[in-house]
């Protein structure tokens, strides 16, 4: 198959994304989207891609796109016999937590989380001797480990309901301190925190959005719940990836800003082209390790194969279940 070939043969997937990804760069992708596209029938394959994946991942190979929660619901209802994360580790390692009999591959091995990052299965032990009784409530952006040492897991879109379902006065929620903080401010549970941060959003100021509403009088700005909560307070709303995604869609605001990764508005503007976005955006190096190149060459060798110990395993996925439960 020749450039001139792949190119031609996957004008309608260009024809998707043509609002954010010009006629002149889509030759880059055309051969490996191609190729992706058949690895993918060839081996009962689906890809399931976050928010922040770029839009030739995200419009034009993944199966199922969303927020974390999202994709851990699609991870347990597919059928096909090989998931391919397009997103951050502890994203495969939750698909592989639903799926055990089910080969999970991550493109690239080294796409972390500073939050996941930010905590320990020891760390978490500490704290439940600390505060006998509590119980522990971890965001998903952690290890099997930690998650296995955890009561139950939340994400961003559901955070507020888990620590509530609880039906106590006071939980520990783990590891980003701003999801926590953000969360404490709409809840009446007393919400003990750790100090994880997202690399990503806890760069962005409540200066930032001052200036995004002189320069653009009108302008919609959305936060996502792990930026500092002096941001949150200082945007219109709040909310996942998904849950911002869905607003601009049912509002059609003339203006937006999403305070989020770069991606995420390039994803969504291909769904809104009316919508008029403001970019002032923080790329997650992560999510950025995860391209056309890798996601083709984890089909074609069966690499990386997501493992977890099953003892930590067995563990972990109660604590997912327990969320997907409520
Ligand atoms: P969402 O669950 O909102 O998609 O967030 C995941 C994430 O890593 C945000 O930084
Ligand atoms: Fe982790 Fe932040 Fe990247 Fe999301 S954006 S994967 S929370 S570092």
């Amino acid at each position: 198959m020749t450039l001139i070939e792949s190119v031609a043969r996957t004008q309608s997937l260009h024809a998707k994304v043509a609002h954010v990804i010009p006629d002149v760069e889509w030759p880059v992708f055309a051969e490996d989207a191609d190729a992706i596209l058949a690895l993918k029938r060839e081996r009962d394959a689906v890809i399931l891609a976050h928010n922040y994946q770029t839009p030739e991942i995200y419009h034009c190979v993944a199966d199922l796109v969303g927020d974390s929660l999202a994709l851990a619901r699609m991870a347990m209802t597919t059928d096909a016999k090989v998931i391919v994360l397009a997103g951050v580790h502890f994203m495969a390692e939750t698909a592989k937590l639903l799926n055990p009999e089910k080969t999970v591959l991550i493109p690239d091995l080294k796409a972390g989380c500073s939050l996941a990052e930010s905590i320990t299965a020891e760390d978490v032990r500490r704290l439940r001797r600390q505060y006998p009784g509590v119980p522990i409530v971890t965001y998903v952006n952690t290890s099997a480990a930690v998650k296995a040492e955890s009561d139950i897991c939340c994400t961003s879109g559901n955070a507020r309901k888990v620590v509530e379902s609880l039906g106590v006065p006071r939980v520990i929620m783990l590891p980003d301190e701003y999801l926590a903080r953000n969360i404490a401010a709409e809840t009446d549970v007393e919400i003990i925190t750790w100090n994880g941060h997202c690399e990503v959003h806890e760069r962005f100021t409540p200066h930032e959005v001052r200036e995004l509403r002189e320069a653009y009088p009108g302008i919609t700005v959305l936060a996502h719940p792990e930026c500092p909560p002096e941001v949150v307070a200082a945007a219109d709303f709040s909310g996942s990836t998904a849950v911002m995604a869905d607003y601009v869609s049912r509002r059609q605001p003339k203006r937006v800003a999403m305070l989020t990764e770069c991606s995420m508005s390039d994803n969504v503007a291909v769904q809104n082209p009316q919508v008029d976005f403001i970019r002032p955006c923080n790329l997650c190096p992560h999510m950025k390790r995860i391209t056309l190149k890798n996601i083709r060459r984890a089909l074609e060798e069966n690499r990386h194969q997501v493992t977890i110990d099953p003892e930590v395993a067995a563990g972990a996925r109660r604590a997912v279940e327990r969320m997907l439960a409520i």
